[in-house]
This record gives structure tokens, C-alpha cells and sequence, in this order.
């Protein structure tokens, strides 16, 4: 077949051979994505029938309980196993957070309507008090408007047991502050909610890429501009991240996360290698926005560069991805 006219050596090895078809490249793909890999971020909000959708955030909603729980049916018909509950506080924000561990309050129904309606989808919820502060500010203010840490963690730990009595599977401290999940473990052995996980927001950075999800929980009109710099960590940082995940593995976390997702890929790989625990990223709503907001131009194709951006965040070693397009990406999983 062909003639060697130029007497020219042959390549020993030929990489192309593996992905000359469909079915070779699947036989050698190293990575692959599945619904079981999925974590939906939701908002919700006070109300009944109420179905908002966030101007920065095109597809993304929020919602009543009512509304949260019918879709929520859907997205478990789909493959999506577990929910990640953000409330939009739009009362009883205050300078001590109260409304966040009230027992009856937005996260706490929203979690009980959904275990009563669908016990086996996962429930997790947010521990972090920017919904309910004054200021947007994640924990508790002196004077001159620094977070203070331990005051703080003492409210967290309210907040995540105050969800955990309504029944919430899995808490998921987003705060930053030191030695918040060593508090969180030991008071949810003392109750004895041994089994309850911790997914830890244990590299999370003071990134610009949230700008969206402060519009869809309302907290960015109440920063005023200010910034977390104070407790998130520097972007410019890698090896403080292991020191970070090494703290949080001491202290009890069952799960770590880094956040944001695409931009700090480098940080999940070095975080995979060196503790091989299970590892989470959060592709944000600056990474969401950004997606659609070029597709919507034409400019993308959302599905592939959806479907590219996941399989990279598997290859960089996430066991699993929080991200607004799980149920469209559900959806499409479910297609082929
Ligand atoms: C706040 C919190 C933020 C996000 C999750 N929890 C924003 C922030 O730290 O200001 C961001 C999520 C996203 O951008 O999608 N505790």
C-alpha cells in the first residue's frame, strides 16, 4: 500500500492509530463523566410560585420552596444526586446573621420539604453567613469592619446544626475561617450526628469569577464594593492550598473543595496527588456566565465547551464537580 519514494524512516510509534475511530478513542479514554459526578448549586427563596431567573446567570433560577421541590423531582429523575441549597435572604439581615441558624428559616424548610418529598436525593447546604449579614460580609464585624474569626465560627456552627436538625446530609462550610471545621466535627459528634459530611470549602479564593452569585443571592448591593481578602485566599497562592486541605483533613472534613474551578485546575491536581482524598471543584458563576454568555453570542458551542470544561476538571483528579449546567448536563448524559 503506497510506495516509499523518499526511502523515508517510519514513526515506531503512531499515537494516531488509538484515535483513528469512535471506538478507539473510547477504548483508551482515560477519563469519563457521569451524572453520580454532579452537584447542583440552587437558590431559593421566600414564597410560594415564585421563579425568578438571575439576569447574570442565564438558565439559573430562583426559587420557592414549592417550586425548588417539583423541580428538584426532576433533576433526580435525571441522574442529579445531590443539591446544594443557597437561600436569597431578602428580610432579617442583620449585623449578628440570627436568621441563619433560625429553626424555622429559608435553608431549613427548603431542606425538610426536600427530605420528606425525596429522601434519597442528597441534601447539602451552605454554611456561611454573607445571605444574612447587613454587609455581605461572610461572619461577624467589629468596628472597623474585620471579620472576626472565632465569634464567627460560633455562629457557623449554629447555622450547620440548625441544618442538620431539619436534615441535611451534607454541610458545607464556605467561610474561610481557621478551625472552623475542627468546631463543626466535634459539635456534630456531641449530638450525635456521627454520619453527617463535611465537604469542606478548604481552598476557596477571593476571586472576582463569584461576581454573578453575589447578584443571584443579593449580597453584592450590601458589600459595597468591599472584598474578603481577609479570609479567602490570595489567587496568587498554591502551596498555602495544601496547607489549608491538610488542616481541614485533621479537623474532620470528610470531602475538600477548591473553588473556583477551571483557573485553579493546578491546585486540584496537587491536592489529588498529595492527599488522594476526595476532591471536589466548584465551576462558579463567573466560570457559568462566562459559557453562556459567549454561546449566546454564537461565539461557543454550550454543549461541547460544557461537556469539554467537565471532563477537564475529572482529568485534573475532581471525584466530582459542583456546577450550574448539572442538570442540562444530566440531561444530555441521559440523551446518549
Ligand atoms: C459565600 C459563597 C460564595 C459562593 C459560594 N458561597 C460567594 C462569595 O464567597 O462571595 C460563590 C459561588 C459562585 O460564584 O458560584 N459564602
Amino acid at each position: 500500500m503506497g510506495f516509499n519514494i523518499l526511502n523515508r524512516s517510519y514513526p515506531n510509534t503512531r499515537l494516531r492509530r488509538n484515535r483513528k475511530s469512535e471506538f478507539a478513542r473510547s477504548l483508551v479514554r482515560e477519563n469519563t463523566l457521569t451524572a453520580d459526578d454532579l452537584i447542583y448549586p440552587v437558590f431559593v427563596l421566600e414564597g410560594e410560585n415564585r421563579k425568578e431567573e438571575i439576569p447574570s446567570m442565564p438558565g439559573q433560577f430562583r426559587l420557592s420552596v414549592d417550586l425548588l421541590v417539583e423541580s428538584a423531582k426532576e433533576w433526580f429523575a435525571d441522574g442529579i444526586k445531590v443539591i446544594d441549597l443557597f437561600p436569597v435572604i431578602e428580610s432579617n439581615k442583620s449585623l449578628l446573621a440570627e436568621e441563619a441558624y433560625n429553626p424555622n428559616g429559608l435553608v431549613q424548610r427548603c431542606v425538610r420539604a426536600l427530605k420528606a418529598e425525596l429522601p434519597d436525593l442528597g441534601v447539602m447546604t451552605d454554611i456561611a453567613l454573607d445571605p444574612y449579614t447587613t454587609h455581605g460580609q461572610d461572619g461577624i464585624i467589629d468596628n472597623n469592619g474585620y471579620v472576626l474569626n472565632d465569634i464567627t465560627v460560633d455562629v457557623l456552627i449554629k447555622q450547620a446544626l440548625s441544618h442538620v436538625e431539619a436534615g441535611a446530609d451534607i454541610v458545607s462550610p464556605s467561610d474561610m475561617m481557621d478551625g472552623r471545621i475542627g468546631a463543626l466535627r466535634k459539635a456534630l459528634e456531641e449530638v450525635g450526628a456521627h454520619n453527617v459530611q463535611i465537604m469542606s470549602y478548604s481552598a476557596k479564593y477571593a476571586s472576582v469569577f463569584y461576581g454573578p452569585f453575589r447578584d443571584a443571592v443579593g449580597s453584592s448591593g450590601n458589600l459595597k464594593g468591599g472584598n474578603k481578602y481577609t479570609y479567602q485566599m490570595d489567587p496568587a497562592n498554591g502551596n498555602e492550598a495544601l496547607h489549608e486541605v491538610a488542616l481541614d483533613l485533621n479537623e474532620g472534613a470528610d470531602m475538600v473543595m477548591i473553588k473556583p474551578g477551571l483557573p485553579y485546575l493546578d491546585v486540584v491536581r496537587q491536592v489529588k496527588d498529595t492527599f488522594k482524598v476526595p476532591t471536589f471543584a466548584y465551576h462558579v458563576s463567573g466560570e457559568y456566565a462566562m459559557l453562556k454568555a459567549a454561546s449566546a453570542q454564537g461565539w461557543l458551542d454550550y454543549k461541547k465547551s460544557v461537556l469539554e470544561t467537565m471532563i477537564c476538571f475529572k482529568r485534573a483528579g475532581c471525584d466530582g464537580i459542583l456546577t450550574y449546567c448539572a442538570p442540562e448536563i444530566a440531561k444530555w448524559l441521559k440523551e446518549n
